[in-house]
């Protein structure tokens, strides 16, 4: 466990406030609700870290949908880089061929693990698929992918909060922010 019980100490700073994390999500929902209408469309949550984001902008589509949860893991990550070999911990359970599909995912950072996921989901054969990415580093990009929805465009930094973690930790921080680089309380070792 952490040395320091207040999670909020560990973080140097708001980078996105539940304020503005609310408005960009209603915007982002009112644009998908449009897009999707009439459509036969599937929410694919990537556990854990878009959890809260799923949750939220679910509830702002007015379009009917059908969620779905997938869990991955890289092989060979390190708390704050990914190794971009995908493992599928939980697959969805509905079959997704023939029908629209919208990722949704906490951050897209060098692009990797969403290179993998999505070209095993496209093997499927779906009507489209797609990524909603509430977060996204451009600058830390190592393949040729972008997302086609994103909340917000951010600076190279480690972030933590609403869904993001170190280590396991800070899922719960109700905003994004910076880690504090100085704190060694996030890890279970010290
Ligand atoms: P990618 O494969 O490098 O794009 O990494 C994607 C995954 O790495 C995300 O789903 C997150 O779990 C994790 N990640 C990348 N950047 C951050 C960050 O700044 N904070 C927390 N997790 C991150
Ligand atoms: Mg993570």
């Amino acid at each position: 466990m952490p040395e320091k019980t207040d999670m909020n100490k560990d973080i140097a700073r708001t980078l996105l406030s539940q304020e503005q994390l609310v408005v960009r999500i209603a915007e982002l929902g009112a644009q998908l609700s449009e897009d999707y209408e009439g459509k036969d469309v599937i929410l694919v949550c990537i556990l854990k870290g878009a959890v809260h984001f799923f949750s939220d902008l679910s509830r702002r589509m007015t379009c009917h949908l059908e969620m779905d949860f997938m869990a991955i893991s890289s092989y060979g990550n390190s708390a704050r880089k990914t190794s971009g070999i995908v493992r599928i911990a939980k697959d969805m359970d509905s079959s997704i061929t023939g029908r629209h599909v919208l990722i949704v995912e906490d951050i897209m950072d060098s692009g990797l693990t969403l290179k993998h996921l999505t070209s095993l989901l496209e093997s499927r054969q779906p009507a489209s698929l797609k990524i909603c990415c509430l977060l996204d580093k451009p600058e830390r990009r190592e393949c040729d992918i972008a997302p086609d929805y994103v909340g917000f465009t951010i600076p190279n930094e480690f972030v933590l909060g609403y869904g993001l973690d170190y280590d396991g930790y800070y899922r719960n921080v109700p905003y994004v922010g910076i880690m504090d680089p100085a704190t060694p309380a996030h890890t279970r070792e010290g």
